[in-house]
């Protein structure tokens, strides 16, 4: 690696054993939502879009396409990359916040149609953190030698949970899926270092109130509109840029980096000018810095999995997340 040569963190804490990402893979939807798409169901423009978010046009699922089907297809891409069979697999993890039903758990949907039957299987519900939680999970099962083999897929359907009348949320989101298979990999120290936080005080600016024990399924509900995502845009953007940036600073202290030392800084693609903001207080130059969302907006968890698909091995990479939660995240790995 190119950091500085004195040990990180994670090669005192590990000792050899390493949580490394040995395949990436996307998924995306065929159908395109453009902007100018949008400009007749809602009172929005393109002008407005592109210079509040940044975002040009979304991907949406099929009615007959599910989370899970997007899932899966992120997770072949990730298994062939990695050479792994279905059957090799230990732990599949999906987050997700628009699981394909209440129960069984999406994750067990992708186990059978991956066809990955030793596997056990369970969602994680971070939302847009969902992914590094993720990760960080599966690292605990690979450290401690309980597994080899971990898929973690962050994968959403949102359009099924979007207002479609509200200008304020229904031009942001999108869907899709990105998985990765997690192993132990000699010769790289893959994930060095992730840390995740999260603070439920503010669990009322990103929300879905419909549908829980809280407020189960009634005619009122659905008329009431409470099937859809709430969210305070303010409030919620001011938080993003100030939990990514210092959980952001936090992971790179751990590993004793400095951001001119990371190949590449993916953030959360919510909005162009969070993940500006957020570059700009942690140093990272423009050309460091991965941007897809103006081509798929925001698709939560399965945000930060499909852009890691762009890296090249040895690569340091500067993973940072936010989301409903509120929930944060940030990850240095050497790909
Ligand atoms: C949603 C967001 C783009 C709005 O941008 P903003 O600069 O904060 O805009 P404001 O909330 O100040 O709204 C400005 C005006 O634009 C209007 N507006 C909102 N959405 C609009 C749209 N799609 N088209 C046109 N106008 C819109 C608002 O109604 C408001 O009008 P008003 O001043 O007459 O009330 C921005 O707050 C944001 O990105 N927040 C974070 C969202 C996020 O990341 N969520 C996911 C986290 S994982």
């Amino acid at each position: 690696m190119t950091a500085k040569s004195k040990k990180t963190r994670a090669q005192h804490d590990f000792q050899g054993r390493t949580c490394s990402i040995t395949g990436v893979g996307s998924y995306v939807p065929e159908k395109i939502l453009t902007n100018a798409e949008l400009e007749k169901m809602v009172d929005t423009s393109d002008e407005w879009i592109t210079t509040r978010t940044g975002i040009k046009e979304r991907r949406i699922a099929a009615k007959d396409e599910f989370t899970s089907d997007m899932a899966a297809k992120a997770a072949l891409r990730a298994m062939k990359m990695a050479g792994v069979t279905a059957s090799q697999i230990n732990l599949i993890i999906i987050a997700t916040v628009t699981p394909d039903m209440p129960f069984p758990s999406t994750a067990c949907l992708v186990q059978h149609k991956i066809g990955a039957k030793n596997a056990a299987a369970f969602d994680l519900e971070a939302a847009c953190s969902g992914f590094i939680y993720g990760i960080e999970v599966a690292k605990q099962f690979i450290m401690s030698h309980t597994y080899d083999t971990v898929l973690v897929v962050g994968a959403e359907k949102l359009s099924s949970i979007t207002d479609w009348k509200d200008r304020n949320t229904c031009v942001l989101f999108g869907d899709g899926a990105g998985a990765a298979i997690l192993q132990h990999r000699p010769g790289t120290q893959g994930l060095l270092t992730a840390a995740v936080g999260a603070d439920g005080e503010k669990s009322d600016l990103l929300f879905m109130p419909g549908g829980g024990s809280r407020c189960p399924a009634t005619q009122g509900s659905v008329d009431a509109r409470m099937h859809f995502l709430r969210m305070e845009g303010k409030e919620t953007f001011k938080n993003a840029v100030q939990t990514m940036c210092a959980a952001a600073k936090e992971v790179l202290r751990r590993c004793d980096l400095e951001v001119s030392q990371i190949k590449c800084f993916i953030p959360h693609q919510a909005n162009r000018r969070i993940v500006d903001a957020v570059a700009g207080r942690i140093g990272a130059k423009p050309e460091q810095v991965f941007v897809n969302l103006h081509k798929y907006g925001n698709t939560s968890a399965a945000s930060a999995a499909i852009a890691a698909g762009k890296i090249q091995r040895g690569d340091l990479i500067l993973l940072v997340v936010f989301g409903s939660g509120l929930t944060w995240g940030a990850a240095v790995i050497e790909w």
